[in-house]
């Protein structure tokens, strides 16, 4: 019995390791695979807003345009820049040590990130961040304290302030503890609205999901596809059975 219950520990610890960001409760980023559009989006907001700092090293570009239904053209055109080939892996020119340069710590490869984190975690980081001076790039992050990403998509979203538990306000773009820090709010709009911000941040994080693995979609439509041979074979050996049954009755 003991065994059972540390075996189901076990099982359950990832889960809860890396489930939330502590007081934190995440946002659902109603993932779906099966919505090509917000997957097509996805990619192209990646690459135009992540890859600058984060490589997707296990993909290639052409495995994700068959994937996800893009054309040769718009994948020469809206997704590979430089003189990167559809073959290659979606890799930058970044080096390592770059990162520790200038954000003070590596910058992930993103292929595995919603595996390692959650769908929901990357959804509600990318929606989390908010003013916080002391930091070296000026904001913090709810999910993700003393990060060391700036925020990319803040041109996008606009300026988000950290609301504080009560009894500890008055951080007034100071410094502020992120322990005591339990909320976000938009005090200046971007470029996008909240509805459109939250559909991008969705869609990217939906690629992302998709990326972690990719094989996911295509075992989705096989699952399908056995399912429909099975009800062929169910009416073929019905019909067998009747013809061998005919002569015995
Ligand atoms: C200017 C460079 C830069 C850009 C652009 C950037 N990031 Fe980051 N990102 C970083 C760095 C550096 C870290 C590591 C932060 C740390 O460990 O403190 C990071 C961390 C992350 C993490 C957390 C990984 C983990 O589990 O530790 C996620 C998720 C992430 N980035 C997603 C994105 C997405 C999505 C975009 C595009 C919208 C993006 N990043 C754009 C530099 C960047």
């Amino acid at each position: 019995m003991r065994i059972a219950i540390i075996l189901l520990a076990l099982l359950l610890s990832p889960l809860t390791a890396f489930g939330s960001g502590g007081h934190v409760s995440l946002e659902n980023a109603r993932v779906d695979l099966k919505d090509k559009s917000s997957l097509q989006r996805g990619a192209r907001y990646f690459v135009n807003y992540c890859m600058g700092c984060h490589s997707l090293q296990y993909v290639r570009y052409n495995r994700v345009a068959n994937d996800l239904g893009i054309p040769d053209d718009e994948l020469r055109e809206n997704l590979i820049f430089g003189d990167a080939k559809p073959g290659d892996l979606m890799t930058n020119a970044l080096r390592p040590e770059d990162g520790e340069k200038w954000f003070g710590t590596q910058i992930p490869d993103l292929t595995l990130v919603t595996r390692w984190r959650s769908p929901n975690w990357v959804y509600t980081y990318l929606k989390s961040y908010y003013t916080d001076d002391s930091r070296p790039y000026g904001v913090n992050n709810l999910v993700f304290p003393q990060v060391g990403m700036p925020h990319a998509l803040a041109p996008l979203q606009g300026e988000q302030i950290p609301v504080m538990a009560s009894g500890h306000e008055g951080g007034h773009g100071g410094a502020v503890d992120p322990a005591h820090v339990v909320g976000v709010k938009l005090v200046e709009p971007g470029q996008l609205t909240v509805k459109e911000y939250d559909r991008m941040v969705r869609d990217i994080t939906n690629f992302l999901t998709y990326v972690g693995e990719p094989s996911k979609l295509q075992r989705q439509s096989l699952g399908l596809y056995v399912l429909l041979f099975l009800g062929l074979l169910f009416l073929i050996a019905y019909a067998m059975k009747k013809e061998f049954w005919k002569d015995v009755h």
